[in-house]
């Protein structure tokens, strides 16, 4: 059990959230409002027939119950409503600065909405954040990995005149069988649109899709990259050039990616020199927003200065300009000693 001193001191660190899909902080409750609200049918009509369906037994089986949720998302309003709802949640959590995944090649090739309505809402939504919070950061545009090339390119298309609002690329979705060399051209692209890159690897595929979402994507942090544990030669490296991880050790458990928090490699990684970041991921779906992530570790014995170090990471793995960072890491040291550390 963690008490409530230590659960309130995390919710109040200051600390970025670099692994976050907006459409994951999409509630039960706020799903069913936006169903009605839309006129979109859906196989649950009521809270504790929805709340059922939220036991996974691996990634494909939560992505089911995501991209069914995400057929209630219509209106540019939706979206900046979706926004408002999660950084109001993350304020909560401590969280200063958030880059945040979009998936737009559900929303636009799979559910037809424009992709303009879905980046203004989002926008909107994080304009109204950084008023109401003063929480930063950015979106980051994620490839769905599993639909076919042709949509990628064509939500590349369609983002290439707003390129100037969007931060980065990422790759999501089912990871096996869909290796990261498929996406060469598409991150290629990307970077000539002067954005950063990123990628999910190693969550449930190999190490080797690790090594090549670095060298062929060129990927600057790797989310998740849970399985570098099966390749020293690659841990070393990650270690030794300080890419970043972004861990999400909640969704690993929920996931079945790891089958016990006392078997998470976090603290492992740490004692490698790995620099670990702790994320939500899909908050809605796996039981808790970044806080609950660093209390989880808590229960597994990690110190509450590893844990404000983990937050000091997430500023440096952050793409927040330098002043940002700056401004950050003092937030971070006033928390610190405000908490005697
Ligand atoms: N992994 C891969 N794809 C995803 C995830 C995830 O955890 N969440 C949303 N899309
Ligand atoms: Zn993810």
């Amino acid at each position: 059990m963690v008490d409530e001193y230590t659960r309130q001191a995390l919710a109040s660190m200051p600390k970025c959230e670099l692994h976050l899909h907006i459409e994951g902080t999409l509630e039960p409750q706020l799903a069913l409002t936006l169903a009605e609200r839309n006129g979109v049918a859906l196989p649950w009509t009521n809270i504790d027939e929805l709340k059922a369906q939220y036991e996974f037994e691996d990634l494909q089986s939560f992505l089911n119950l995501y991209y069914a949720l995400m057929k209630t998302l219509k209106t540019e309003e939706d979206f900046k409503d979706l926004m408002l709802a999660y950084l109001t949640r993350a304020n909560a959590n401590g969280v200063r600065h958030a880059e945040i995944f979009f998936d737009p090649q559900v929303h636009v090739c799979t559910n037809g909405l424009g992709f303009n309505t879905v980046l203004d809402g989002l926008l909107e939504g994080m304009a109204i954040g950084r008023e109401r919070f003063g929480i930063t950061g950015g979106l980051i545009l994620s490839i769905v990995r599993d639909m076919d090339i042709d949509s990628a390119n064509m939500i590349l298309d369609l983002a290439q005149p707003r390129k100037a609002e969007i931060l980065g690329i990422g790759l999501d979705s089912a990871e096996v069988g869909h290796p990261p060399a498929r996406f060469v051209d598409q991150f290629a692209r990307a970077r000539r649109f002067g954005w950063h890159c990123v990628a999910h690897a190693g969550e449930e595929g190999p190490a080797a899709y690790i090594r090549d979402a670095l060298d062929l994507l060129h990927a600057e942090r790797i989310d998740h990259g849970i399985h570098i544990q099966d390749d020293t030669e690659l841990l070393e490296r990650v270690a030794r050039d300080g890419v970043p991880l972004t861990c999400c050790p909640l969704s690993n458990l929920r996931l079945q990616v790891v089958h016990d928090m006392r078997e998470h490699p976090i603290p492992r990684f740490l004692d490698e020199g790995v620099m670990c970041t702790i994320n939500s991921d899909d908050p809605a779906y796996f039981g808790g927003y970044v806080a609950a992530n660093y209390t989880a570790l808590v229960s597994i014995g990690m110190s509450m200065e590893t844990l404000a170090a983990l937050a000091g990471n997430s500023i440096d793995a952050s793409f927040a300009p330098e002043a940002r960072k700056t401004q950050l890491h003092a937030e971070l040291a006033t928390w610190r000693t405000r908490h005697g550390l």
